[in-house]
């Protein structure tokens, strides 16, 4: 006899046969009603305990969080709510769980009191369904891109360089930190350190990236980035993961189809195959919803959110339109934005992308061609010599999704614009290598994976969307 998952004997073309199964109590209901979870799937299986036939003792064993393995016959329920249940003939405790100190109680608890308790939250309904979709999304993401002849490229964790020119990195060292080597002028000499030099945890596999798609056409990474800005946002991690493709001969407008078609297609994959998830989450937000005044509720439910997004096109519309739109818009009857946009040039905070995305436009948005001056040293500069081919894409609720652009292909631009900037040309000798060598236009964008978890799932803080948060004063487990 082999060991069944709750997803296979609730499976409705299972036969009704002898079985064997293994999962944590959920609740043990009237001395003889295990409601037993295994992970496989959302839905417990109802497993009946012959008590006046079972050891007194052992009855006491079977507790909320206790892991079991139970032998029985899967028969017709005769109960309501399920067709399956499993009359237990045997019971074994393979690891007890205390009552009084168990803290995943069969009771609503706060996502707060769950955060503290990291470890154990995925035994919740909730958090089951979240790290299942996010599970799923993350295997849609590279069947997506296998479907599509792009490779998997793995992008080192430890780098020498700044991707994003932010200065917002951890640094990685192997000198004694309260007495380090000193050189003549008395800083730090990082020659000396493990690698000879200064090297941090990457912010972004692009440049990297880069590199393969110029020989191999079409890449893709899927890897942790890190960021050491303290911005303790419900959509800010200090560790999240990235999704970046990177594609030879592909310009901004082809970049723009494939960051539309490729966050439609990861969507649709869950959407058929994660539906009971799905609806349990959106019960769960309905639920919350009723507790709100009318006025802020929500217009649409969650699978109707996702569906929208996938069944409607994106708005593309420039920096300078949207700045247009900003200038002239009345956010609200009483409130102004905190930050009034004043002038072209400007860059768009929090505020400025969910008007535009919630209020004006209610649907995703591509923002373009942004200012040179408030972006990446990397990014193609447009023949107007003020704004370069960049993207945002923008997501009611989450705001930024997405960030990427057409690359500067031209050596001598981008050695103009690095020096402009004091990137050292011996920092990157290697990228620039790709502008003297077979250089063409290519273009990629980056996808914070998390913040795609938060909108399949309706989750509002990205803490609730990754296993292990690392926010700054946070890193417990
Ligand atoms: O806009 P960003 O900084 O772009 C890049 O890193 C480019 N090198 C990507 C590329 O072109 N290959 O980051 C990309 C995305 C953001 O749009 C956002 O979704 C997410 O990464 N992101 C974060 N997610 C969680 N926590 C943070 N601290 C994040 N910072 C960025
Ligand atoms: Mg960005």
């Amino acid at each position: 006899m082999n060991t069944s998952t709750v997803a296979e004997l609730l499976d409705k073309d299972i036969t009704l046969q002898e079985i064997e199964i293994k999962g944590w109590v959920r609740t043990f209901r009237a001395n003889r009603f295990i409601a037993l979870n295994d992970g496989s799937t959302l839905n417990n299986i109802q497993c009946v305990v012959d008590f006046e036939n079972t050891d007194e003792a052992l009855l006491k064993r079977i507790t909320t969080g206790a892991a079991v393995h139970i032998k029985g016959e899967l028969k017709e329920s005769q109960g309501k709510g399920q067709r399956v249940e499993i009359q237990v003939n045997s019971i074994e405790i393979l690891g007890d769980s205390d009552p009084e100190t168990y803290p995943i109680q069969p009771k609503k608890h706060s996502f707060e009191f769950l955060r503290e308790n990291a470890h154990l939250r995925t035994r919740t309904n909730t958090f089951s369904a979240v790290m299942r979709l996010r599970s799923s999304l993350s295997f849609a993401i590279h069947k997506y891109f296998n479907d599509n002849g792009f490779y998997y490229m793995h992008t080192p964790i430890i780098t020498g360089s700044d991707a994003e020119g932010a200065g917002e990195m951890f640094r990685v060292s192997a000198l004694d930190a309260k007495n380090p080597p000193l050189n003549e002028s008395g800083s730090v000499d990082y020659k000396q350190d493990f690698f000879g030099k200064e090297t941090n945890l990457t912010v972004s596999g692009q440049l990297e990236a880069e590199t393969y798609a110029m020989s191999l056409g079409k890449v893709y990474t899927f890897g942790p980035t890190f960021r050491a800005e303290n911005s303790n946002t419900s959509r800010h991690l200090a560790e999240f993961w990235m999704i970046e493709p990177e594609v030879a001969f592909m310009d901004l407008a082809g970049n723009m189809d494939l960051a539309e078609d490729f966050m439609k297609s990861v969507l649709s994959y869950v959407m058929e195959h994660n539906r009971e998830d799905l609806e349990f989450l959106e019960k769960r937000l309905l639920d919350e919803e009723k507790t709100k005044p009318q006025a802020e509720r929500s217009e649409m439910s969650l699978i109707e959110k996702i569906n929208f997004v996938i069944d409607n096109n994106f708005k593309r519309v420039s920096y300078t339109e949207a700045i247009d739109i900003l200038k002239n818009c009345k956010p609200n009857k009483k409130k102004k934005f905190k930050y009034l946009i004043e002038e072209w040039g400007a860059d768009l905070q929090s505020e400025h992308e969910r008007y535009l995305v919630e209020k004006h436009f209610k649907c995703p948005v591509i923002l373009f061609d942004y200012p040179a001056n408030i972006k990446a040293f990397y990014m193609r500069l447009n023949d107007d010599g003020k704004t370069v081919r960049a993207m945002d894409i923008l997501f009611p609720g989450i705001g930024e999704m997405v960030g990427g652009s057409q690359r500067e292909e031209r050596l001598d631009v981008l050695q103009e614009k690095m020096k402009a900037l004091d990137i050292d040309e011996k920092e990157l000798w290697w990228y620039l290598d790709l502008r003297k060598y077979g250089t063409a236009v290519h273009s990629g964008f980056g996808l914070g994976f998390e913040r795609l978890v938060m909108f399949a799932t309706g989750m509002t803080n990205i803490r609730d969307v990754i296993p292990y948060p690392r926010t700054p004063q946070n890193a417990e487990f």
